[in-house]
């Protein structure tokens, strides 16, 4: 080896010279507050002013970046893990330190291992006849001509998929887990962009209340764990819980019960809310959009698919539920574009500003499925599932929930469509849902359509 390449060799990463993006004159204060309780306002008032990539700096989050460019998105997803990581402060002040949303680097890479295979498409196969029983127990109540709120069901039925096919529960502890899930996942979503206090808390404070569900969970987690590992049908489950309990890390040891309750929570919180809320959604653009609604009911008495997927990835597209996500910069300065970010920094894709580009999605706020039809969304512009090593795990298992379930209420509804004015956008905390809930008018069919 010669010296030059010696001295390269020890040489320490090269600093670049900074060259941030520009950053509205506001007091970080009110960023911070606007951030928290106007968040889409806000940034589309400063991406107006100065494009799509500007920097915020918030309470908290510390300095971030928000990003509505494919290209820097693409970089920064596909970034080396060593370079850009999970933000900071994590989630593991709501989930524990044993959840996937804690995790960094090979932490998270072999975590993410044992995650995916329960997710792949075959295990899914599983769980189809669980989202259409689900939604057909759901529907059993529904009454003719009286207009409903459709998040509520959704939320009921995404909440029972998940306790089914995900933790295996029936019976008594089903219903104890249906009991305080609801009320816990709101209140952790809300103060989920919340720094949490380090003093001890009062149980009668939002974070006590917090720690009191999180206790009985555990306590209904150990139970379960213990029925699922004496179950003399252990090997054959197909559930999650399952799955997580007989996989093993590369070095053969396996996840302890924390890291599994942890991380149940984890699948349960990501994955309830935002399908539920996405289904709304998907309710809320049919009825507005007649001429979609009866290519739907079509397709429906068919077993194609092809429509009823360009119509769940517009309403993903026009109608994003979870509008950002972000990563932590390592490295002293990290290039991105033209921009020279430092060390600390955070980096957040908004994906909500993303699939409103024209350049990308030409009439951008026109709700057109047949964008979609003989032709795929563009990779790193259509992002719903964030990207890279740290996209959604359970992005095949909600495009297949939401399907199987928008195709049953097809085939035993007959949906009317609305001249109601479109439903604003509300944030529920983590989520955006419908602001009336997704409300909609559905008679039952005498003979439900069928493929056969
Ligand atoms: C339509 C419904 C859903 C939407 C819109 C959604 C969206 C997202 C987004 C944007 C991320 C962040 C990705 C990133 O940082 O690049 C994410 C992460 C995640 N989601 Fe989903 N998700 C949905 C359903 C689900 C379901 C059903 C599950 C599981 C049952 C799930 C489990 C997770 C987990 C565990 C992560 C963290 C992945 C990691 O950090 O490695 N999600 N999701």
């Amino acid at each position: 080896m010669t010296e030059a390449t010696t001295a390269e060799a020890a040489a320490p990463p090269a600093v670049r010279a900074l060259k941030t993006p520009p950053s509205p004159r506001v007091p970080r204060l009110l960023q911070g507050l606007g951030f928290a309780v106007a968040r889409r306002r806000m940034l589309d008032a400063f991406a107006r002013r100065y494009g799509n990539v500007f920097a915020l700096n918030l309470p908290v989050f510390g300095h971030v970046i928000n990003v509505a460019d494919p290209a820097l998105a693409k970089q920064l997803f596909m970034a080396n893990t060593t370079d850009v990581g999970n933000i900071r402060p994590s989630l593991e002040r709501i989930f524990g330190p044993g959840s996937v949303f804690a995790l960094d680097g090979d932490d998270h890479r072999r975590r993410r291992k044992i995650l995916t295979p329960p997710f792949h498409g075959k295990s899914i196969k599983n769980y189809e006849q669980t989202f259409e029983t689900e939604t057909l127990r759901e529907a059993a109540d529904w009454s003719d001509d009286v207009p409903f709120e459709t998040l509520e069901p959704m939320s009921r039925i995404t909440l029972n998929v998940i306790l089914r096919t995900v933790f295996g529960a029936e019976g008594e502890k089903l219903d104890e887990l249906r009991r305080i899930i609801p009320p816990w996942v709101t209140l952790g979503s809300r103060l989920a962009m919340l720094p949490a206090p380090s003093r001890t808390y009062g149980r009668r404070t939002p974070w006590g209340r917090l720690n009191e569900y999180r206790r009985q969970y555990d306590g209904i987690l150990d139970r379960l764990i213990a029925e699922v590992k004496a179950d003399p049908d252990f090997e054959r489950r197909d559930d999650v819980l399952a799955l997580l309990l007989r996989s093993t890390y590369e070095d053969g040891s396996s996840m302890s019960s924390r890291e599994i309750a942890d991380e149940m929570l984890t699948l349960l919180a990501a994955g309830h809310e935002t399908t539920a809320s996405t289904l709304a959604w998907v309710f809320e653009r049919v009825t507005r959009h007649p001429e979609v609604l009866a290519k739907l009911v079509a397709e429906a008495a068919t077993d194609d698919s092809q429509y009823r997927q360009a119509v769940i990835l517009e309403t993903q597209r026009t109608r994003t539920v979870i509008d950002g996500t972000a990563r932590h910069v390592y490295v002293p300065t990290f290039q991105l574009g033209d921009w020279v970010i430092p060390k600390g920094h955070q980096i957040r894709v908004d994906i909500a500003m993303m699939h409103r580009r024209a350049e990308e999605f030409p009439d951008p706020a026109r709700f057109d499925p047949q964008r979609y039809i003989g032709e795929r969304p563009p990779t790193f512009a259509f992002i719903p599932f964030g990207g890279g090593t740290r996209r959604c795990v359970g992005a095949a298992f909600a495009n297949v929930e939401v399907d199987v379930v928008l195709r049953t209420v097809l085939r035993h509804f007959i949906i009317e469509p609305s001249t109601a004015p479109d439903e604003k956008v509300h944030s529920r905390g983590v989520a955006y849902t419908p602001k009336a809930g997704g409300r909609v008018v559905m008679r039952r069919r005498s003979t439900p359509l069928s493929a056969t």
